[in-house]
């Protein structure tokens, strides 16, 4: 079994520390916020991630945490770096962390044997950077692999441990070969290649998932025009053995750590060397009209949004995670905060206290949905399967019901006295009269 240092006690180091534990291997995972070690020192999860808390328990025996960088370093045969790489000002990656690490390793690793593998996600042409920074180190022996990880949130630690490959790039072929070891225990073909190769499945495969889903929206946004159903549709294209079912489902956008980061940085990277990433460029631009199209659709039923109680069922970009990053309920809470709506929201586990200012958080979706206009689901959280959608009806003061994300039944929201509205879906009829609010009064008799 190996002694692995990881760099990084995020979503990706967390996870990627706590299953090679379970593998066998004995892991120190370093991180630079002290309130973080100490937590995970105490047996707390710093993050929402299923089944993570059972794994780091289940783990314990092999699995320490530090500040210190030596302690991860001490005897490691490989040194896995797991930092954020978020996007810069420019939309290139902001490699600061990951040169920070680099910076320390190469104070503490001592000649030959070790092995950086690069997990997070940077640039093509990191690897070979880095490469040339170990070498003028004169660190020639100490040997660099890129192994980016394709793990998502809420299913990380399964993602990890079944996955579809796993990618290994070297520039030496026994230190490609350590690293395919290094995973023996998980059953998945092991694809070598080349270091910039490598880098370039990861931006890859998320731009191509980010493609379907934009590709999926514009078919929907179709659909609403006329008058197909983008659920149908989508069901009978992905059961073409050619195409498959993932990643067409229609909704609101996709956000997280991932997608909107890595879409950015693909596309400076391509500008960087004077590519113009057309179809990459249309797939960002269609998932910012698309986190937008859900005002339009209030507007539609409910003219002008000033005074009128908006509530968000979701916040987080996805469900079972309680990752904020780019949720597109951000986007949507502030465009109604600025068009003078009243935002009440709910969600299980994600708290956006910090990032969204006058936004009312409730504890149940029924409590959000009091006195409200409108109801929009943003993230289909499975408790929204059980919503008893009378209630909802009962406490809505107008029953607008908005589904970002073709999660809930449109015959049963009608019965329940509710007007419903998807996405790429027919809508349904408004109501007859809307009760007004004091602010649409008012600007009523100004016209
Ligand atoms: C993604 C990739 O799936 C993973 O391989 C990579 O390592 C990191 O980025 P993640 O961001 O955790 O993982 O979530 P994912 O489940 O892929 O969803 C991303 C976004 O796309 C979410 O906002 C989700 O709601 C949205 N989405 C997904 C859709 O809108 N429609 C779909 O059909 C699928």
């Amino acid at each position: 079994m190996s002694r692995i240092g990881v760099f990084g006690a995020g979503y990706v180091g967390l996870v990627t520390g706590a299953c090679f534990a379970d593998l066998g291997h004995d892991v120190t995972v370093r991180d630079v916020v002290p309130e973080k070690i100490d937590a995970l020192e105490r047996g707390e999860v710093p993050i929402y991630e299923p089944g993570l808390g059972e794994l780091l328990e289940r783990s314990a025996p092999r699995l320490r945490f530090t500040l210190d960088v030596h302690d991860a370093v001490e005897g490691a045969d490989f040194l896995y770096v797991c930092v954020g790489t978020p996007p810069t000002y420019s939309g290139d990656a902001d490699l600061s962390a990951v040169w920070t690490v680099i910076d320390e390793l190469q104070g503490s690793v001592s000649g030959s044997g070790a092995l950086v593998v690069m997990k997070s996600t940077v640039p093509v042409g990191t690897g070979e950077k880095v490469r040339a920074a170990l070498d003028a180190r004169g660190l020639e022996g100490v040997g660099y692999v890129s192994n980016p990880e394709f793990t998502a949130e809420g299913t990380a630690v399964r993602d990890f441990m079944y996955p579809d490959r796993i990618v290994v790039g070297s520039f030496d072929e026994a230190d490609g070969d350590a690293v395919a070891a290094l995973h023996e225990g998980i059953d998945a073909p092991v694809v070598r290649m080349d270091v910039p190769s490598a880098e370039m499945v990861k931006l890859a495969s998320n731009a191509f998932l980010m493609t379907r889903i934009s590709f999926i929206n514009e078919i929907a946004n179709v659909c609403e025009a006329t008058g197909a159903d983008v659920v149908k549709v989508a069901e009978a294209v992905g059961l073409d053995h050619r195409l498959g079912p993932h990643f067409l489902r229609a909704g609101i956008g996709y956000g997280g750590s991932c997608f909107p980061k890595d879409s950015l940085a693909l596309k400076q990277l391509a500008a960087n060397s004077g590519y113009h990433f057309q179809l990459l460029n249309a797939v960002i631009e269609v998932n910012e009209l698309q986190k937008r199209r859900v005002i339009a659709k209030l507007e539609k039923h409910l003219g002008k949004l000033r005074g009128r109680r908006v509530a968000l069922l979701g916040l987080a970009f996805k469900p079972h995670t309680d990752d904020m990053r780019e949720a597109p309920s951000l986007v949507l809470a502030s465009r109604l905060i600025a068009e003078g709506a009243e935002v009440r929201c709910w969600d299980p586990v994600a708290d956006a206290s910090g990032l969204l200012s006058g936004v009312v958080r409730c504890a149940t979706p029924l409590e959000a949905a009091e006195g409200a206009d409108a109801v929009v689901v943003v993230t289909e959280w499975p408790e929204l399967a059980d919503l008893d959608l009378a209630a909802l009806r009962a406490a809505m003061r107008t029953p607008l019901l908005v589904d970002g994300r073709n999660f809930l039944d449109p015959d049963a929201a009608q019965a329940a006295g509710l007007v419903y509205e998807g996405i790429g879906r027919a809508s349904q009829s408004s109501f007859a009269a809307l009760p007004e609010t004091p602010e649409t009064a008012a600007s009523d008799l100004r016209r």
